[in-house]
């Protein structure tokens, strides 16, 4: 059926309005754009100031002035050129990093350096020497405890804190009783080395060296 006349101008007259207003909001888009300022970057924030710290690593002090941002493993590897600490995640996920801080075991990455002055911190490179092994280090390679080694100087700086929290009495997540002395059994040194992830898998290994040691010490 043919458009009645009243229905044909009508619909000319929505085409040419829609054109228009598409022209209208084309325009005022163009000229919005052109006046709109332009964004600026954000200033970078500034440096903190360099901050003094003062360590004891491996029995020598060592006086640092740092980034306060620097972690304690960046100090350590990069300050003080102590590589033997490695950084796997640096997101305190693979234990890599251990070091023990007044005898305690942490993951060096999730700390920051200006939090320990004063403190004493013990490396793998403070536990022994090539000529002279640490007992757990001479225990690692004598039960083939590492294959490619990276995450080794932890697992060792870890196994030799582990061992100590047992001898104090630090309980465990699988220790029966908060009250009774933990022993160094195998289910307790794994659950305590839970946090050093060794990617070749040397798990058995490790737990035989620290289970070596553990009853030298038993
Ligand atoms: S590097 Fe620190 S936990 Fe992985
Ligand atoms: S020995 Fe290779 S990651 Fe542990």
């Amino acid at each position: 059926m043919p458009n009645s006349p009243e229905i044909s101008i009508s619909r000319r007259g929505v085409l040419a309005g829609s054109a228009a207003s598409a022209v209208i909001a084309a325009t005022t888009a163009g000229a919005a754009q052109r006046a709109a300022p332009a964004t600026l970057a954000p200033l970078p924030a500034p440096a903190p100031q360099p901050m003094p710290v003062s360590l004891t690593v491996n029995g020598k002090v060592q006086r640092l002035s740092l980034d306060p941002r620097t972690t304690l493993l960046d100090a350590l590897r990069e300050h003080l050129h102590l590589t033997g600490t490695k950084k796997g995640c640096d997101h305190g996920q693979c234990g890599a990093c251990t070091v023990m801080v007044e005898g305690v075991r942490i993951n060096s990455c999730l700390s920051l350096a200006v939090m320990h002055e004063g403190d004493t911190i013990t490396t793998i490179e403070g536990l022994g020497t090539p000529d002279k092994l640490h007992p757990m280090q001479a225990a690692f390679v004598k039960h083939d405890g590492y294959q490619c080694g990276y995450c080794t100087p932890g697992q060792i700086c870890s196994a030799v804190a582990v061992l100590d929290e047992i001898k104090r009495g630090v309980p465990s997540h699988v220790s029966v009783s908060l009250t009774d002395h933990p022993q160094a059994t195998n289910i307790e040194m794994r659950e305590r080395m839970s946090g050093n992830i060794c990617r070749c898998g040397a798990y058995s290994n490790i737990a035989e060296a620290m289970a070596e040691i553990a009853g030298e010490n038993a």
